[in-house]
């Protein structure tokens, strides 16, 4: 498969492109990028073209699928152009900026009949494919209630453009801030490992901490809380922050009729279940890659795999969708002060 990467900053320089440069059935077709520099930079190392525009990428025959790594304002357009000439997508989350682009991407996918697939990769991490897997065969019982946080120190050092004025801080690039950034990963991850959708949700938003060079707070939200509810029954927590400044957080835990599971907690194995008569049981099966340390997120060789296969990807545009359906809701939630039914 020959893949074009469109964006060639932090996420397509840790993830995309070494992952497809170590995928023996991928090849890299080449990098788009509005830096020319970054993306010859990137050319050079992993080898392919430098194309200079996207209609380039769209016209050249030899590219069967396209990675779009660009600020979320892009991906809709970029994820419908490639769609619409014949390319297999995997879009970077959160899938779009609103229910009517998500829509819009999913009405072309079908006209297409290509594939496309969603870059929400928690329900690929080994730790959580596992948690699954116990929840399934009843390790903690019944579930009673979820918690889940994402908490880091926040995206402006992480992005190849470091700094205050970063694009995740702008609404007409990023639409939403932490919730967009980091409540996709854990929306995601609860729809996954409950089998469930999320019914309502009550939200809490603020700024209160980041600002750009300038010294003004950001237009978006650095803190977010949502209560939910799911279609199963199940209530839970979450909570997600760019204003954690100590270790990052990425925990889940998950509590039962017959004990707790925690994910990613504090102990040094990556799932721990404590049960009701005291017993722990400890699963480490490789950890969790934080924004300083990055593993191989296996994103790329499960869009490879499901394209060779002909099969659907394990992160569909239906799962974007609805995770931005959650994120649009809390959004509104927290505006209106009130629980309300998700809007999918
Ligand atoms: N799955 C994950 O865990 C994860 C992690 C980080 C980022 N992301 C997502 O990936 C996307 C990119 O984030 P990032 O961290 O790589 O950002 P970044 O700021 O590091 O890089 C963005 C790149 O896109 C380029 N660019 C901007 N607009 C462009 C355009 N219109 N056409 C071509 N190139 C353009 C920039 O020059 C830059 O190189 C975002 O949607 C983000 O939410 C996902």
């Amino acid at each position: 498969m020959r893949v074009a990467v469109i964006g060639g900053g932090a996420v397509a320089q840790r993830r995309h492109l070494p992952e497809y440069a170590e995928n023996p059935n991928a090849e890299i077709a080449g990098v788009l990028d509005f830096n020319m520099d970054r993306a010859k930079e990137l050319a050079e190392i992993y080898g392919g073209r430098v194309y200079g525009s996207m209609e380039e990428v769209l016209s050249d025959g030899s590219v069967d699928a396209v990675s779009v790594c660009t600020p979320n304002a892009t991906h809709a357009e970029y994820s419908i152009k490639a769609l619409e000439a014949g390319k297999h997508v995997l879009v970077e989350k959160p899938m779009a900026l609103s229910l009517q682009e998500t829509r819009a991407m999913m009405a072309a996918r079908e006209r297409s009949g290509r594939t496309m697939m969603l870059g929400h990769n928690q329900r690929l991490i080994r730790a959580h494919t596992k948690a699954k897997e116990l929840l399934k065969a009843g390790s903690i019982g019944e579930l009673l209630f979820f918690q889940s946080s994402f908490k880091h120190p926040g995206p402006e050092t992480w992005s190849a453009d470091p700094g205050a004025d970063t694009w995740f801080f702008q609404k007409d690039k990023a639409n939403f801030g932490v919730m967009g950034d980091l409540g996709a990963h854990k929306i995601d991850l609860i729809r996954y490992l409950t089998d469930s959708e999320i019914k309502s949700v009550f939200a809490d938003m603020r700024t209160l901490d980041k600002k750009y060079a300038d010294g003004c707070p950001i237009e978006l939200e650095d803190n977010a809380v949502c209560m939910f509810n799911m279609e199963n029954g199940l209530p839970g927590i979450m909570h997600y922050s760019w204003t954690n400044y100590g270790r990052e957080d990425n925990s889940t835990i998950i509590y039962g009729t017959k004990g707790v599971m925690k994910i990613f907690g504090d102990y040094a194995d990556d799932i721990v279940l404590e049960m009701r008569d005291g017993i722990q049981v400890k699963y480490t099966v490789g950890g969790i890659a934080t924004n300083a340390n990055q593993t191989k997120s296996g994103v790329i060789d499960e869009f490879i795999a499901a394209l060779l296969e002909g099969r659907e990807p394990i992160v569909t545009a239906v799962d974007g969708h609805n995770t931005l359906a959650v994120i649009e809701t809390a959004m509104r939630s927290a505006r209106e002060k009130k629980w309300l039914d998700i809007a999918y």
